[in-house]
């Protein structure tokens, strides 16, 4: 998968995010989070380990982007508007 994605396996992708933890992994309870957002409402969740607001975006993915040619973003999750 490595060689498929063309990316040393010496290289972190993770720069600095709970790096004591043997793996980040967390878990959300999506109709628990739903009752956290007023309709039409979004949380937009880091997917380029940049963000000092981990696990939410802080929009450090657009410096990265620019800097490497990048096209990383985060994922959003909407509450539907009532
Ligand atoms: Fe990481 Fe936006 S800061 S996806």
């Amino acid at each position: 998968t490595l060689r498929r994605l063309g990316r040393s396996p010496a290289r972190p992708i993770n720069p600095c995010i709970r790096k004591d933890e043997k793996k980040v992994m967390d878990a959300f309870d999506i109709e628990d989070l739903m009752t956290r957002l007023e309709p039409g409402q979004k949380v937009s969740l880091c997917r380029c380990w940049l963000s000092e607001k981990w696990p939410y975006c802080d929009g450090a993915h657009k410096y990265h982007n620019q800097k490497n040619g990048d096209n990383v973003g985060p994922v959003n999750v909407y509450r539907k508007k009532a």
